[in-house]
């Protein structure tokens, strides 16, 4: 295989490894997609103001997350099935994390349970939760991720309801051949709606959720709790209000509702109303250590990313994830230094430079 220099590159390796109906599933996005392009272009319409003469030969890209240290702002998102992109799935994903040291979050639809997850991983395991109307189900999977050691709980809140993705419609995707592991009676004290459910479509979502839940968990744990999918200052005051301890902004890789505004975009509003007292990720469109840079410089404290890793994944397993987060670094660190800063904590607006019309 050639070395891709760049995050697009893995993408085209990855759509000769991938089954077209899972690549569209990956790729894809809700209805026109108009939320999944304006990720993009909301990067590409942001421009950074560099200073010059000032000495930036030494850098540090280090932060911090929930009180970790990391080697530089970028985390993985959570993503479902990952057996689509190899067939270790989840685990390689892990490995490829560990070798750097970044923070992997694990999704509830994951096809790798979360003690094999453990077992593979030695960077730091977020749970995502998916809620499910069955408090039981919620409750024994939170109690699995305290038991393996997972550090945080990231809360999915924009995806109660399945969203009109016409590409998977139209390629009539099934999912039988993926088995959700974690929602399968493979632990002795699952509780009975697992059991009950042959198939985890069966298990029904908690397509009512509000704040209450949020207050629920919060008693259900000590573990931090992120909220992940909100795109307003007035949601993120409210996450604040109900202890979360951190947000991702996010609209879910344009793959939910379409029309959401790009991430990018509303980074700033909620950033002023909540940036000193909650932590605020954001993901959606990275592709460039510029990206990274950018989104920092507007408010997150790190960024996540999603499909680059899955296309690392396909292409060449552990490494490719690896070499996709390597990619990015170095990137960040080349813009880093283009820009003059020294470290991340010199980041901020002033040097976010955007047209005006
Ligand atoms: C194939 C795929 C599956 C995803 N599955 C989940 C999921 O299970 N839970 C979740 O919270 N977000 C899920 N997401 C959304 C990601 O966590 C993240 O918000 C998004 O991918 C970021 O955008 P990017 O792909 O442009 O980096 C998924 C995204 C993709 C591409």
């Amino acid at each position: 295989m050639i070395e891709p220099v760049n995050v697009f590159e893995f993408e085209a390796f990855a759509r000769e490894r991938i089954k077209a109906n899972a690549w569209d599933y990956i790729t894809g996005g809700a209805e026109d997609e108009i939320t999944l392009r304006e990720n993009r272009a909301a990067f590409e319409r942001t421009f950074l103001r560099p200073r010059y003469l000032v000495d930036a030969s030494q850098r540090d890209l280090s932060t911090n997350v929930l009180g970790t240290k990391i080697p530089f702002p970028l985390m993985l998102a959570p993503t479902a099935y990952q057996k689509f992109a190899h067939p270790e799935g989840e685990c390689e994903t892990a490995r490829g994390a560990g070798a750097l040291g970044i923070p992997m979050m694990l999704s509830t639809l994951a096809t790798r349970t979360m003690e094999d997850v453990a077992r593979a991983a030695t960077s730091p395991l977020w749970y995502q939760l998916y809620m499910m109307k069955d408090k039981g189900v919620n409750e024994w999977l939170v109690r699995r991720a305290e038991r393996n050691h997972f550090r945080a709980i990231v809360l999915t809140v924009d995806a109660t309801f399945g969203a009109n993705r016409e590409r998977d419609r139209r390629n009539k995707l099934s999912f039988a051949q993926v088995h959700v592991e974690n929602l399968l009676a493979r632990t002795d004290d699952a509780p009975t709606a697992i059991i009950k459910a042959a198939h985890y479509e069966e298990l029904a979502w908690k397509d009512d959720l509000t704040w209450r839940d949020v207050e629920w968990l919060r008693q259900k744990t000590k573990l931090p709790i992120v909220i992940k999918g909100l795109l307003t200052a007035e949601d993120a005051q409210l996450a604040f209000d109900h202890g979360a301890a951190a947000i991702v902004v996010s609209n879910h890789g344009g793959r939910q509702l379409d029309g959401a505004p790009a991430s990018l975009d509303v980074l700033p509003e909620i950033a002023d109303a909540v940036g000193a007292r909650l932590e605020i990720y954001l993901d959606g469109g990275v592709r460039r250590g510029a990206d990274i840079l950018k989104a920092v410089a507007l408010g997150a404290r790190a960024v996540c990313i999603g499909r680059p890793y899955i296309w690392g994944l396909a292409a060449d397993g552990a490494r490719g994830v690896q070499r996709v987060i390597e990619l990015l670094r170095d990137e960040f660190d080349t813009a880093m230094a283009l820009t003059g800063k020294r470290s991340v904590s010199d980041l901020d607006k002033t040097m976010i430079w955007r047209r005006m019309n």
